[in-house]
């Protein structure tokens, strides 16, 4: 019996490895979480270390991991970006559209949380264009603050305010309950395109501010990025 040439064995070897890699991981890209675009005391003192960890490393990080979970036990959910799939929760199969819903938009409304914000003085004005959209909306950028602020604080329980670019073009303010938000094709939802969304759950003020949301909201305009809500605002414009 001939000996099999080493280059063959090597690559029958490869060839198994491949197919056992195959088998151990999911043929579908996994969502992952995002890292933390600064560190998790830069947003003190409005937003203490703390609380950023925990958000980030644990309550955003199980979003994730739930959201992963549902899309192994479903693979036709794992054709959609992160932005379809909150498009489309209407469609997806009723035994598993609250898990998608919720673990979805907690990893979506998260991802932008994270972005819209940044240490305190370093997130830049609104542009030019978007402050004239905003008073073309609002008559005055205070006057949407105060209407911001209103959602915010009128949220009853768990859910976000946002300041949304609506199909017609102009801006709103919303809000939403628990993980939902404006993309969602889903009755109740005022839809647009999201230009910065304010988590108004407890998970993300209550070490600090206990039952003062409204304090919470009112320091945290300090840190918005107004360098993403501008990038935001131009992406949405045809
Ligand atoms: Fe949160």
């Amino acid at each position: 019996m001939r000996a099999r040439p080493l280059s063959g064995m090597l690559l029958s070897s490869l060839a198994a490895l491949v197919l056992l890699l195959a088998g151990a991981c999911p043929a579908w890209a996994a969502f992952s979480l995002p890292p933390l675009p600064y560190s998790a005391e830069a947003l003190e003192p409005v937003i203490d270390a703390t609380t950023m960890a925990l958000h980030h490393d644990r309550h955003h990080a199980a979003y994730v991991a739930n959201l992963n979970a549902q899309i192994a036990a479903d693979p036709a959910l794992a054709e959609l970006s992160l932005d379809a799939l909150q498009g489309q929760i209407g469609r997806v199969p009723a035994a598993v559209r609250d898990a998608v819903r919720n673990n979805g938009g907690g990893h979506w409304n998260h991802s932008q949380f994270w972005a819209v914000m940044a240490p305190p003085g370093q997130g830049g004005e609104p542009s030019a264009e978007l402050l004239a959209a905003i008073e073309t909306s609002f008559g005055s950028l205070e006057a949407m603050q105060t209407q911001f602020n209103q959602a915010a604080a009128g949220r009853f329980g768990s859910g976000w305010a946002w300041l949304i670019r609506k199909p017609n073009g102009s801006l709103a303010i919303t809000s939403t309950a628990n993980q939902d938000n404006p993309l969602m094709d889903l009755r109740g939802i005022e839809r647009g395109a999201p230009l910065l969304g304010l988590d108004v759950w407890e998970h993300a003020y209550y070490l600090h501010y206990q039952n003062r949301r409204p304090e919470y909201i009112a320091a945290w305009w300090s840190l918005v990025n107004w360098q993403e809500v501008n990038r935001r605002f131009a992406a949405t414009r045809a």
